[in-house]
């Protein structure tokens, strides 16, 4: 026979627990686009550490690109551009771009509308395992274009990479400097991509002007995080 008290405690505890899952859920999925349904993990195809084109011709090609054609872009391409940003390189986490402190503040999203054999939604890339997490369903470029106060690249490209940062995990350590530094940071991940997506015979323009409550929005990102730079990628046009 169980004592009452201890009875009393046992239920109060589960019902805690209870609560603290469900805030957690509700919290992380409050601010997600209408239709968001997260699905996955959908396992990427591993990246590539050679490449056809040198560091020196891939810098001396880089130009923004803002027009594209209609082409799909393969798994493996996407892939490849979201590891050049933020993949992994060494036992630890280590990753492609440094970062102050290790901290990581970062979190980059792939809005998918044109890639073989994945369908049109937003993808968080999760650097560990190389995979996609789905956040939302469907083809959002033409709301990101509209955020992205009409620029028609956005919508046209096959794929924008989006750059969020979580400040908090540097300004723990850093105070007031980690402003300076996650920005430093999203600029070091960022021009990984551009760089990749040259040497993958792919063109690109960074995106920074932009409404930032609007592309959090249609991003449905969580509120510890801020949008701070979009990458269209695609074929270029000429
Ligand atoms: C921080 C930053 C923000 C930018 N924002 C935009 C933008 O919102 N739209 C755009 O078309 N280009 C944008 N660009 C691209 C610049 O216009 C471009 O880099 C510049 O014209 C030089 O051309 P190049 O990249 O071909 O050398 C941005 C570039 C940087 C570095």
């Amino acid at each position: 026979m169980i004592p009452k008290t201890v009875d009393h405690a046992l239920v109060c505890a589960l019902t805690t627990i209870c609560a603290m899952i469900l805030g957690t859920f509700m919290l992380r999925a409050e601010n997600r686009p209408t239709g968001a349904k997260e699905s996955g993990p959908i396992k990427l195809p591993p990246p590539r550490t050679e490449g056809k084109m040198s560091l020196e011709e891939t810098l001396a090609k880089r130009r923004s690109v803002r027009e594209y054609k209609p082409d799909p872009l393969t798994l493996a391409d996407v892939a490849q551009l979201l590891w050049s940003a933020q993949g992994v390189t060494a036992p630890g986490g280590r990753r492609t771009a440094p970062s102050a402190g290790a901290t990581y503040p970062l979190e980059v999203y792939l809005v998918a509308g044109n890639v073989t054999g994945l369908a049109p939604g937003i993808y968080r890339y999760r650097p560990g395992e190389h995979d996609l997490i789905r956040v939302a369903e469907g083809d959002r470029r033409a709301r990101l274009a509209d955020a992205s106060l009409g620029q028609e690249w956005v919508e046209q490209a096959p794929i924008t990479i989006a750059f969020a940062a979580v400040y908090e995990r540097t300004s723990r350590r850093y105070g007031a400097r980690a402003e300076r530094y996650v920005h430093f940071e999203v600029g070091h991940a960022v021009e990984n991509a551009h760089l990749q997506a040259v040497a993958l015979g792919l063109g690109a323009v960074v995106i920074g002007a932009f409404s930032d409550a609007e592309v959090k929005r249609v991003l449905g990102l969580p509120q510890a995080e801020e949008p701070l730079c979009l990458l269209p990628v695609g074929k270029p046009a000429r």
